[in-house]
């Protein structure tokens, strides 16, 4: 099959889609901007990723709720000193009070409510302090990702095959897909040992969001044009 030789119905469904797939790599840059507290750095990445949730979640997407910088320093400070339940009730205690457990609570009736993620006793606050993504919100994503975007992968991959352009491309930009999104996840996985783990997630990340750009305009092109630069009438 070739895309050229679709229907028109075909070229407008592939091109739908190659636009809905650009328009959600905008989407989820929104909202790994979010996560990160509205600006991109190795710093942040660095800190959602491999360290505590409950710090970078200060810095970065619940800052607005930190009454004053002291209190970040107070919990990183409990952190970097073991995370001890003595600790806890002397400082660490009194700023979720102050701060957070209006909404992080299981009884709380805020509209903003955070009820699933309580931060009311020490059991529950430690378990947000260690390095790394939670264990669960860590599966929850690895497994979103490799199924949603392996097969998103896969669609495109077989798509690209399709189009008239110089077959190196037609596994160069799948193999550079496949192997972001490995990197990427790997990285998540590894954020747990160190620092060094940001790189994976960034270059990763960087790998899958070029590799799904650069299939989707291949594709979208395909249908309508010759793909320039890499385009080839098949022979
Ligand atoms: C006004 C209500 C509200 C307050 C106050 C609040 N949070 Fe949240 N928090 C939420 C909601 C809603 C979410 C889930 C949506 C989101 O991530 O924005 C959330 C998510 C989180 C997450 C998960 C973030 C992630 O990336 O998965 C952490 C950790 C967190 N909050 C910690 C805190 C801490 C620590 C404080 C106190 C400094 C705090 N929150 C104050 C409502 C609140």
């Amino acid at each position: 099959m070739r895309l050229k030789t679709l229907d028109l119905g075909g070229r407008v469904a592939v091109s739908l889609f190659a636009v809905t797939l650009l328009g959600a790599l905008s989407t989820a840059e929104l909202l790994i901007l979010h996560s990160l507290g509205g600006t991109m750095s190795i710093e942040k990445v660095k800190a959602k990723y491999t360290g505590s949730l409950l710090v970078s979640s200060m810095h970065g997407s619940m800052y607005e709720y930190v009454t004053e910088d002291e209190s970040i320093a107070i919990v990183e400070r409990w952190i970097a000193a073991g995370a001890t339940e003595t600790g806890y009730g002397d400082d660490v205690a009194a700023v979720m009070e102050e701060d957070c457990t209006n909404c992080h609570s299981k009884t709380s009736t805020m509209t903003d409510a955070m009820p699933s993620m309580p931060l009311t006793s020490y059991d529950e606050v430690v378990k947000l302090a260690a390095r790394g993504l939670p264990g669960g919100k860590l599966l929850m994503q690895l497994h979103v990702h490799a199924f949603a975007l392996g097969t998103i992968l896969l669609v495109l991959a077989l798509l690209v095959c399709a189009a008239d352009i110089a077959a190196e491309w037609k596994v160069l930009l799948p193999v550079v897909g496949f192997a972001g999104l490995w990197l990427d996840t790997a990285g998540w996985v590894l954020g747990a040992f160190g620092e060094w783990a940001a790189w994976f997630i960034v270059g990763g990340g960087g790998f899958l969001a070029a590799a799904i750009a650069a299939m989707s305009i291949v594709i979208l092109l395909d249908c309508w044009m010759r793909v320039p630069v890499i385009g080839r009438v098949p022979g």
